[in-house]
Order: C-alpha cells, then structure tokens, then sequence
C-alpha cells in the first residue's frame, strides 16, 4: 500500500530535526549489543522519586474521589478541565498579581500541539495571500518550532549575537540591529529559558521584543517549557512577563508529566478563542485524567515546591558538574566555549573554527563510546548560511555525575586529535 500523498502529507510524514537524528542514537543504541554507551543526548526529564511520589499521590486522591468517573469517563470541554483552569489562574494571579480570568487560559495535549496550532493560525499565508511569518528572535532555539508550520517558508530565525564571557563561556542575546518585526509578522516565537542552550532572554530584551510587536497586535509566545514557576528550571532570576500580546506557554513535561500531554497557553482572550477553535477541529481536548491530577497538583502549591526544592537543585548541580569537568579536562589550545548556564536541562558547546562539522565530531566521540547530539538541527528557520551552525553540541544533564565527568574527558579528547590533525595537515 502506497497511498498518494499531498504536499502536507508529504511534508507532515518526515521527520524534522533533532528527531532524525535520534533515529540514528537510538540504533547505535541497539546495536550496541552490551558495549555500555555514555548517553548524553537523552531530552527525556530524569524519573526524580519525590516527583513520581507527588503524581502517584494526586493519582491516588483522584481514584479515591468522586470526582474521578467524571474525569476518565466523560469528554469535557475544549479548553481545558475546569479544575485546572481555576487553580492556574488563582496560583498566577496570587503570585503575579494578575487579574486573569478562566477565559485567558488553554489547555492543550502538551506544548508542542499549542505551538502547532499557533503557528499555523497565526503564520502562513492570510486569506489577501499575504505570507505572515513566524519569527524566532534568536537562533539556536527549540529544534521542534522546525516543524510546526504547515508552510515552511514562513519560519524565519534570526541570527543573534555573541557576548563572550571570560576566557571560555559565552552568551547568546538578540541583536536588535537585524531582528525585524513588523506588518510581515504573524507571531513572535522563542523558549525561555532555551533548550538547546540553557540561555535566559533577559526581562529587558523581552519586554522591548513584546513592545516591538504589539502596534501590530501580533502575539508573541513565549515558551516557558523550562520557566517558573514550575518546572523553575532557572538558574538564574528571571520574571515570566505577560502583557496584551504577550502568550505565557508552559508545560508540565519536564515537571514529571511528560506522557499525559499538558500544555498551558496563558493570554488575551481572543488569541485563546482561535487557538481553542483550532485545538477543537484537530484533537478535541487532552487528557483529562493529566488534567486532574495537575489541578491537585497546582491548587496545594506542592508542584511549585517541589520543582524550587527538588527539579531545579537536580539539573543545577549537574550542570555545575558538568562546567567543573569541561574546565579541567579541555586542552589550552581548543578555542572552546560553554554558553552560561541559566536554566533548562542541557549544556550547549561551542568549538570554534571546529576544523570538522558537529555531525563529524557526533561521529567520533560514538567511537569512543559518549552520544551528544550535534547542534545543527537547533537552527530550524534560519535561512542564510552560518558556520556557526556547524561548531556546537547540545549535551543532556539527565546522566549521572560518573557519566557527565567521563563523557567530558572523552570529550576533551576527540577535541585535542581534531584540532591537532588539522593543524598538522595546515602546516
Ligand atoms: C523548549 C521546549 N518547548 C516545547 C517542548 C515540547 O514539550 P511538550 O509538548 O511535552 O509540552 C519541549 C520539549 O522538549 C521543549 O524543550
């Protein structure tokens, strides 16, 4: 069976990005047949015990109300389990001093799906043919914004620039020389903090990219997948901003809810009314069993807790780990540098003039048994060449400290031959 396909169908089937790539991680996986590989590409969260325990008790307390047949045994509606909806816009407004109501929040079946909706509803071409693009203020971001868009050509990154910090760290900010936002945009798109990178937009560089976009009321996302207050996967102080245009996106993924799909899309009402309108006609709603059991979650402050206490501490020290053994073990020679880390669940490499390309260096360090994943992919929508692209990788902190410390030195090494044969064939 070989159906037609359309130019959707076609463009849908294909795997964008990162996903391509851990296609080939998880077949040297496979294929590994007992040779232990040091798996640093993982963008899966860590299984924390007192987090499984704070779901298994909402779980618990749900099965135990009579609550729960409503839940499982109903549809509800499209926006969301109302439950949910009060205790984020009473939990927001407490702790914020927002005046929210129910009608500026949405719940979807995870993140991804609300940036789909948005970037489809709000990006692409209007009905006068005019093409509204979908702007990423700095790349590299998020490898999965690459295939929101049902009309690729509508995705444009911007290319940001470099601070660099010290002798080997840096940091990526948006260069408000070259970023254009006006009458051509249809949304505003960017994660905060980043994956891959670990980056905080600062509340300054926000608040002037949300002013930049409001004479035109186009909504700008933010991608909060990382940001307070929960999964707080910020390292350093940041505010979550809201604003007429501004959309407030979180997801409770990476707060230990990643397989019941629960994304949230904090806004103005009418940019809510068309991405519930566009969540009705594809998918109905998300799980309202996830859903329950967040609104427990949220409504006893014990989410928001536990990710101060227990999710930040966790990716914070390994990422310090993970700083401590790039320190040590780089040769001198090897112009290296390490974005800062802020936030998220990754470290972001970059190795400058990197005589080979990223998916070369993802090549040999395989061979010396340590995955990462080369950070090209993380570029999605920037459309001139950079060789920039080329020279990073992206490096999970979801391994233990044994393998982050090994994994660096093996690291350290592939980097010494690199740059050393290359400076040998140019001399
Ligand atoms: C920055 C960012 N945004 C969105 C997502 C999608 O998450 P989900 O659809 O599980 O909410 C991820 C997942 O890794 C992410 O890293």
């Amino acid at each position: 069976m070989d159906p037609a396909l359309t130019h959707f169908g076609e463009q849908m089937s294909h795997l964008t990005g990162v996903r391509a790539i851990m296609k080939d991680i998880i077949e040297t996986l496979q294929a590994g047949h007992g040779h232990e590989f040091i798996n640093l590409s993982a963008g899966n969260p860590v299984i924390l015990p007192e987090v499984e325990q704070l779901w298994r008790d909402c779980t618990a307390d749900l099965l135990a109300s009579s609550e729960y047949g409503e839940v499982v045994c109903r549809y509800g509606s499209s926006q969301g389990y109302q439950p949910l909806i009060d205790a984020i816009v009473e939990d927001f407004n407490q702790r914020y001093g927002l005046s929210l109501t129910s009608r500026n929040v949405l719940i979807t079946p995870g993140s991804q799906s609300l940036y789909f909706f948005a970037a489809n509803a709000f990006g692409g071409y209007t009905e006068a043919g005019e093409l509204k693009h979908i702007v990423l203020p700095h790349c590299p971001d998020y490898t999965g914004y690459g295939g929101v868009s049902l009309i690729p050509e509508a995705l444009i990154a911007h290319r940001p620039a470099i601070d660099l910090i010290g002798e080997h760290r840096f940091k990526y900010r948006p260069d408000f020389n070259h970023l254009e936002i006006g009458p051509q945009t249809g949304m505003v798109l960017f994660s905060r903090p980043c994956n891959p990178t670990g980056n905080v937009m600062t509340d300054a560089e926000v608040q002037r990219i949300a002013a930049l976009a409001d004479p035109y009321d186009i909504p700008v996302f933010i991608d909060s997948a990382y940001g307070p207050p929960f999964p707080a996967l910020n390292f350093t102080e940041m505010t979550p901003l809201f604003g007429r245009n501004i959309v407030h996106c979180l997801s409770l993924s990476k707060a230990g809810l990643p397989g019941e799909r629960i994304g949230i899309a904090i806004g103005h009402e009418r940019v809510i009314q068309v991405l519930e309108g566009f969540q009705t006609n594809s998918c109905i709603h998300s799980s309202r069993y996830g859903q329950a059991i967040a609104a427990r979650a949220i409504a006893s402050g014990a989410l928001a807790e536990i990710a101060l206490k227990v999710i930040r501490p966790h990716y914070q020290q390994k990422f310090a780990v993970l700083e401590a053994s790039l320190d040590e073990a780089m040769p001198r020679h090897v112009p290296w540098f390490l974005h800062k880390g802020e936030g998220a669940i990754f470290a972001w490499l970059w190795l400058e003039d990197l005589p080979i390309t990223d998916w070369q260096f993802y090549q040999e360090l395989k061979q010396l048994g340590v995955i990462v994943v080369p950070g090209s992919p993380f570029f999605p929508g920037l459309q001139e060449p950079w060789s920039h692209r080329h020279q990073c990788l992206r490096i999970s902190l979801t391994a233990s400290e044994a393998d982050l410390v090994t994994g660096m030195r093996r690291l350290a090494k592939v980097a010494e031959q690199t740059y050393q044969q290359a400076s040998l064939i140019a001399g």
